[in-house]
């Protein structure tokens, strides 16, 4: 029987301190993190720094399912897109080689965004 390892990553992140860099390095800081498409989404929200800030804790929390796992090699915030489903759940577009899922759930406040990711190996 196959077995699979199960490798989890959590983050959790200010809004203000995305709103802040947004403010302060503008679309140099956007165009770096983010792809085309979850800056249009985002960008079409009423508040867009709650859905970077979800966004973001997203990409950390991908990433720390990944290196959890043992996988060594640099992850930019770019590689890891996150793209609503039909009915608006989180699903991740990884664009690196990787054998297994990604699950990702983002929940955020007025003040806080949080995002957990698990990895099926
Ligand atoms: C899907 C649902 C659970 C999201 O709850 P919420 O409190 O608005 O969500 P949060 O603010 O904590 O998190 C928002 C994130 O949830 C994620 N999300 C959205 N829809 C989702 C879904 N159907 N499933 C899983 N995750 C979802 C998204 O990533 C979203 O972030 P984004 O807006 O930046 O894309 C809620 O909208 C819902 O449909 N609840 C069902 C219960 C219900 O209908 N209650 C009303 C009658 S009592």
């Amino acid at each position: 029987m196959n077995s699979i390892d199960i490798f989890l990553g959590t983050d959790i992140i200010e809004v203000k301190r995305i709103k802040t860099s947004i403010s302060a390095i503008g679309q140099r800081f956007v165009n770096r993190i983010f792809t085309s498409d979850e800056q249009n989404y985002c960008l079409s929200k009423r508040r867009p720094e709650i859905h970077f800030a979800g966004r973001f804790a997203a990409k950390e929390s991908v990433m720390k399912a990944l290196i959890s796992s043992g996988y060594n090699k640099s992850i930019s915030f770019k590689t890891i897109e996150i793209k609503p489903s039909k009915n608006g759940s989180p699903e991740v577009n990884l664009g690196l080689l990787f054998e297994g899922k990604i699950k990702l759930s983002i929940s955020h406040t007025e003040n806080y965004a949080i995002a957990s990711a698990i990895y099926l190996k």
